[in-house]
């Protein structure tokens, strides 16, 4: 039978806004996988979405200990956009694990939910 498990976060936006490719890359690179800094980079509004995968991840950490699994770093955790611009994450030491995510942001903070389903 499959197992649920949820998590959420939340964040503020303005922790982000002066992230740079040039000054921050090693905090950049902790974090978040080379295809998602091109996605956030893309944006003049970068920050929201850099905020929003962060939330993201944390959620992400928050569902998987309740699996007990608690050998995955933020890096490990990618969240990508599919054509219609809807998330999808991949979790890379866990490929079986089925993941689900939803994503927002205002001016001020972002949000990020996240199910996993283990068969
Ligand atoms: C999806 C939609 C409701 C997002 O609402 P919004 O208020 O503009 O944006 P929010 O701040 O709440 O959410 C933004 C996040 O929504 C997510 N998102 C974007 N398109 C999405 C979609 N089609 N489905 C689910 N989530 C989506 C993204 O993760 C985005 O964050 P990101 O760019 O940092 O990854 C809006 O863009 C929309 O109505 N799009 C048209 C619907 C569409 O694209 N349909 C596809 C064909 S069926």
């Amino acid at each position: 039978m499959s197992e649920l498990s949820i998590g959420v976060d939340i964040e503020e936006i303005s922790r982000f806004k002066n992230k740079s490719l040039e000054n921050d890359i090693d905090f950049l690179n902790r974090i978040y996988t080379e295809k998602e800094l091109i996605y956030c980079y893309k944006s003049a509004n970068y920050a929201q979405h850099l905020c929003v995968r962060y939330c993201a991840k944390e959620a992400v950490v928050k569902a998987l200990s309740d699996f007990k699994i608690s050998d995955v770093f933020y890096s490990d955790i990618e969240i990508l956009n599919n054509k219609n611009g809807a998330p999808y994450v991949n979790i890379s030491k866990y490929p079986n694990l089925k993941v689900k995510v939803s994503l927002s942001h205002c001016k001020t903070y972002a949000v990020a939910n996240v199910l996993i389903i283990k068969d």
